[in-house]
């Protein structure tokens, strides 16, 4: 039976999973808990990976690895670029990018990994268009496709928003799922990330994220467990 790797970063993300599930065993492997089990008719890995590039990628490398998951789905929240956006309206990646990669002073362009091939990190494009015709029936005309910029910072200013914005082409902003494209990418595994604003990544986003996470994380929730009922 197909299995397939869920991943958010934060228990809000992910908590709601564990109560979808059946048959379920939780496993952990280099301090990250692992919950294995069934959802709708497919095998399912749930995990938390905790915030950030690095327990991002070892987190996927996992699910690759010792799981052998064949999609990776990554839910969650993130900080809205694109000034379109409300808060709680859905992105679903079509590519993925590093912000926060800056090689400048060697003469590399902004987000460009040195000495290798890719920078940008495409989303399986099938979950792409099945993850945006669910957005659409949930949420009408809330669901965007576009870049998911990551980088380990929070954004909370105005200027960096318009410049990862216009500079980078970022439609939201988030702490891991460049990391997750790449180690799939790097794996020859499918993913795609789906993330619901929580904030405007400006001056008032450490207030929204509190505000909001539930709510996002929710709606990211609801696309994740269509996804997986259509896959
Ligand atoms: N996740 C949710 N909001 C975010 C922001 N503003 N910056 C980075 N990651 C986020």
């Amino acid at each position: 039976m197909r299995k397939i790797g869920i991943i958010g970063a934060m228990v809000e993300e992910v908590q709601l999973f564990e109560g979808h599930m059946t048959d379920t065993q939780a496993i952990t492997k280099a301090g990250i808990s692992f919950m294995s089990g069934q959802m709708h008719e497919s095998q399912v890995v749930v995990t938390k990976c905790g915030v950030g590039k690095v327990n991002a990628a070892v987190c996927t490398q996992i699910l690759i690895d010792h799981f052998q998951v064949e999609a990776v789905l990554f839910t969650g929240v993130a900080g809205a670029l694109d000034p379109r956006l409300d808060i709680g309206d859905l992105v679903i990646s079509i590519d993925c990018m590093q912000h926060d990669m800056d090689v400048t002073a060697l003469g590399f362009e902004r987000g460009v990994i040195p000495y290798q091939d890719r920078s940008i990190f495409e989303a399986d494009r099938e979950l792409v268009e099945l993850a945006y015709g669910i957005g659409e029936k949930l949420f009408e005309s809330n669901v965007y496709r576009g870049r998911v910029l990551s980088g380990d910072q929070f954004i909370a200013d105005r200027t960096k928003v318009k410049e990862l914005h216009e500079e980078l082409g970022g439609t939201c902003t988030e702490m891991e799922g460049a990391a997750v494209a790449q180690v799939c990418s790097m794996n020859d595994t499918r993913f795609v990330v789906i993330r619901s604003m929580s904030d405007r990544a400006d001056g008032t986003a450490h207030m929204n994220f509190a505000e909001f996470t539930q709510l996002a994380a929710n709606r990211s929730f609801q696309m994740v467990e269509a996804i997986i009922q259509e896959m």
